[in-house]
């Protein structure tokens, strides 16, 4: 049973350290990477304050589908180049957006959010598998440990889930 711990008030680099050692236990114990991302979307929302919209969108033919979140019911489809999914997909990078207002193109899914992280999980041979979305309500939300937590997660992710069988 997963219970909460307080992972540290602080999101610092420990903070993160301990995130993503809880992300890697949730790959290792899940069936299947939906029921990982539904579990991590649940331990981010438990873990991090300040957030309004937890999520992952997955690659799928030619753009992303929306997979699980927390949050408000949110756009099911995103092309690449499209929003600030679809750019961070483009550069294969994580993005960071401190005002979502002043980011042409942005796809507003919830009026609250003010800023957002997207970060993709690639493969070591650069194939994109799904997108990780956070917003918040607050401007400048994520900071520069946050952009380096969310990019190892991202890592783990990519290393630890079967991304060839997404069937169910
Ligand atoms: N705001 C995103 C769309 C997804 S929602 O935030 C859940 C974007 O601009 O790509």
């Amino acid at each position: 049973m997963y219970e909460k711990k307080q992972l540290g008030v602080l999101e610092d680099a420990l903070f993160f350290e301990s995130l993503n050692s809880m992300v890697e236990e949730s790959c290792r114990y899940s069936p299947h990477p939906i029921s990982a991302m539904a579990n991590i979307s649940a331990l981010i929302h438990d873990q991090m304050t300040d957030l309004n919209w937890v999520g992952f969108y997955i690659f799928h033919d030619d753009r992303f589908i929306v997979g699980p979140f927390q949050g408000k019911p949110a756009r099911t489809e995103i092309k690449i180049g499209q929003g600030v999914c679809g750019h961070a997909a483009e550069l294969k990078k994580v993005v960071v957006v401190d005002d979502v207002d002043a980011f042409e193109g942005h796809i507003a899914c919830d009026a609250e959010s003010k800023s957002e992280l997207v970060a993709p999980i690639i493969s070591h041979t650069s194939r994109l598998h799904a997108l990780i979305d956070l917003d918040s309500p607050s401007y400048k939300r994520f900071g520069p440990e946050c952009q380096k937590g969310f990019e190892q997660i991202a890592s783990t992710m990519s290393r630890n889930l079967d991304w060839n069988n997404l069937s169910l």
